[in-house]
């Protein structure tokens, strides 16, 4: 059985100059076969609430969502490390709120936690961190601020926007994070984020100066029909695939040309 690989390795990677695969993964088989293709990071996204249960935003989703998807994760896990999100205001109203949500996800089988913000979510991120729980930052374009951005835009264009998030990140290392996944900024600016820490950083949209990349799995292989952000490459139209052989199954059906002796008991 391989080794589970823990908050050191991922730290490590930076150290020598290994980049770190990450996906997000939802339910059990999927994280299986991620895990399998030798992923080196499960992320159990808030991004859940779109691309499994349909939601325009990230925003509705709740902690009890993340632990049942964080079991199933887990449940399929032998090699990556899992981080699970913690969802819009599970952490923001209260440092104890923060502590014993990440407490459940633990519980549930995630290695650490990941919450979104900068200044304003370092005594979040402390209390966390001295309850013995790894927390993963989340800077740049971070999706439960959707609101106040007013998009899913680009963040760090300006220059004092881009001090803002190198100051965040500067921040967030001294405050106890192992890791930070820079989200839409600029690729200049997400590689000298990356040069100024010690702890590894992990793109979405960032460009290649990062210490690893992560993408939503649905937007990799294709298996969502909103929308693909530009930073996403689709290597795979699992919609499409699923279209056309559901599709062959219901004329299989139709016809009676399903099930045949071979799938029937005597
Ligand atoms: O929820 C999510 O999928 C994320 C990413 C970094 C992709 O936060």
């Amino acid at each position: 059985m391989p080794k589970r690989l823990t908050v050191h390795d991922i730290i490590e990677f930076k150290g020598r100059g290994e980049q770190i695969a990450s996906l997000t993964a939802y339910d059990h088989f999927t994280a299986k076969f991620l895990d399998r293709a030798g992923i080196d990071l499960i992320l159990v996204g808030d991004s859940m609430n779109m691309v499994v249960y349909g939601e325009e935003t990230t925003l509705t989703l709740d902690i009890e969502q993340c632990i049942y998807h964080t079991k199933a994760v887990a449940g399929g896990v032998q090699r990556a490390m899992i981080v699970s999100d913690m969802p819009f205001m599970s952490y923001q109203p209260s440092v104890r709120d923060a502590v014993l949500n990440a407490g459940k996800l633990i519980r549930a089988g995630a290695q650490a936690v990941k919450l979104e913000g900068g200044r304003a979510a370092i005594p979040h991120i402390r209390t966390i961190v001295n309850s013995g729980i790894p927390v993963m930052g989340h800077l740049g374009m971070t999706p439960q601020s959707i609101h106040k951005f007013g998009g899913y835009k680009l963040v760090g264009k300006n220059p004092d926007e881009a001090e803002r998030v190198i100051d965040a990140a500067l921040a967030l290392e001294k405050a106890g994070v192992f890791s930070i996944v820079l989200e839409k900024v600029p690729s200049g600016l997400a590689e000298e984020v990356t040069k100024k820490l010690q702890i590894p950083t992990i793109g979405i949209g960032a460009g290649s100066g990062c210490d690893g990349q992560i993408l939503v799995v649905n937007d990799v292989l294709g298996l969502f029909d909103k929308f693909k952000p530009k930073f996403a490459r689709k290597y795979v139209d699992l919609a499409g695939i699923i279209e056309k052989y559901a599709g062959e199954y219901v004329k299989d059906v139709k016809n009676k040309a399903f099930p045949d002796d071979s799938e029937s008991y005597r």
